[in-house]
């Protein structure tokens, strides 16, 4: 953080007390701070108090004084290394989704050429809220980064999800971010992820309960990092947010086959993280199946096995990862997959261990290569995705 320049705005919450603290924590690590504030802001936070912190003048009026100069949006959307919103009320988020530049907090966040941190703050039935959600979601669309609220008490005494990440996650936020922020600049990662659907007849399928969380936070943290990524999904309600991910979209094991197949040949990094289903109907049936008899015998068929195909097809410099979700004999079974699938590292889970696999944000690995094993403690899946995407840096620097 030593050094990096960033824009603090601050908008009408009660949570702008907070922002204080955060200046506090940003300049402890060695950052210059301004801020800009909205006109509600100042209600909740005195400007005083702001720019005695930081001290630089706060910058709130588009015009400074009455005498023809004025504060330039665009100088600071130049000067910074970083802005961050912080607390940021659904006002300001809508406004920063739409382009309403009405004050000088959306000037300079729409001529800011670095990159924005947006921490909500608001109550939790307007945080749920649908347009709120739509709003967030094109921010992130536009490659902003949303610091997601927490859950507890807010100010209006109601419990729910809507209270300001504590000021020192987010200095902890904007660390990361600087300390690894393009270490993938210039690759190209493809990724799996989610489930395949095998076609039984034109209503029914086999499926598995792969969500795709993992997969999809892997895609954000590669293109967080600077890679350009394409994620080859199976059929899962999750979106892809930001704007260096391409999503190729596949229902079956065929379908995700010649997908990631085509894109791999073009990729510097393949992330195998898909439940990709290893037997699909030998026949489908034309007309939906009739409960005709006592029972049903389906005929199956291997599917391709996507990862062996690519490992055979590995180039010098190319760097494959794995996944085994095992429920016995863990360790032995992914050394096994590791070599037959031409495997840099394979990321073991477990569903013996409690918060790892399917459908929960949470997950414990362990990397295993050729070196050997190293267990991880249980994270959430974001923060998974970090350390997998550090392991998988440190193989394209080798
Ligand atoms: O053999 P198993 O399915 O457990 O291997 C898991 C690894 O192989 C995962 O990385 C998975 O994405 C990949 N795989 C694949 N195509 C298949 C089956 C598995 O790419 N048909």
């Amino acid at each position: 953080m030593k050094g990096k320049k960033i824009v603090l705005g601050i908008t009408g919450s009660i949570a702008a007390y907070k922002a204080a603290i955060l200046i506090r924590g940003l300049i402890k690590k060695g950052a210059e701070v301004q801020v800009v504030i909205t006109p509600a802001g100042k209600e909740f936070i005195t400007p005083i108090t702001l720019s005695a912190l930081t001290s630089k003048p706060v910058v709130s009026e588009f015009f400074a004084q009455r005498d023809g100069t004025w504060n330039s949006h665009v100088d600071l959307g130049l000067w910074a290394d970083a802005m961050v919103i912080a607390p940021a009320t659904a006002s300001t988020i809508g406004k920063m989704a739409n382009g309403i530049a009405d004050n000088m907090l959306i000037t300079t966040y729409l001529s800011m050429k670095a990159p924005v941190f947006v921490a909500p703050a608001m109550d939790l039935d307007m945080f749920a809220h649908p347009s709120t959600q739509k709003n967030l979601d094109t921010l992130r669309s536009y490659g902003n980064h949303i610091i997601e609220p927490g859950e507890g008490e807010l100010a209006s005494h109601l419990v729910g999800k809507g209270r300001m990440e504590e000021p020192e996650k987010i200095v902890e936020v904007l660390e990361n971010f600087f300390k690894q922020q393009q270490d993938l600049k210039g690759k190209k990662v493809m990724i799996t992820a989610g489930p395949t659907y095998e076609k039984i007849d034109p209503v029914r399928f086999i499926g598995n309960y792969s969500s795709g969380k993992m997969g999809y936070a892997l895609a954000e943290e590669c293109a967080n990092r600077g890679a350009e990524v394409t994620l080859v999904s199976g059929p899962v309600t999750l979106k892809a947010h930001h704007p260096n991910i391409h999503r190729v979209d596949v229902e079956s094991a065929q379908q995700m086959y010649e997908a990631a197949k085509e894109a791999f040949s073009n990729t510097d990094a393949a992330i195998l993280c898909a439940a990709v289903a290893d037997f699909t109907p030998d026949i489908v049936a034309d007309h939906k199946i009739k409960r005709e008899k006592d029972n049903l015998i389906l005929h199956l068929k291997p599917t391709q096995d996507i990862a062996a195909s690519l490992g055979k097809e590995k180039k010098n410099g190319q760097i494959m990862v794995g996944f085994a979700l095992e429920t016995n004999d863990e360790q032995q079974n992914a050394q096994g997959k590791l070599e037959r699938k031409n495997f840099d590292f394979i990321v073991l889970n477990s569903l013996n261990d409690k918060g790892a696999g399917f459908r929960v944000d949470t997950n414990k690995i362990t990397i295993i290569d050729k070196e050997g094993a190293t267990p991880y403690p249980l994270k959430n899946k974001t923060e998974v995705a970090s350390d997998i995407i550090d392991r998988l840096v440190e193989c394209l620097k080798n």
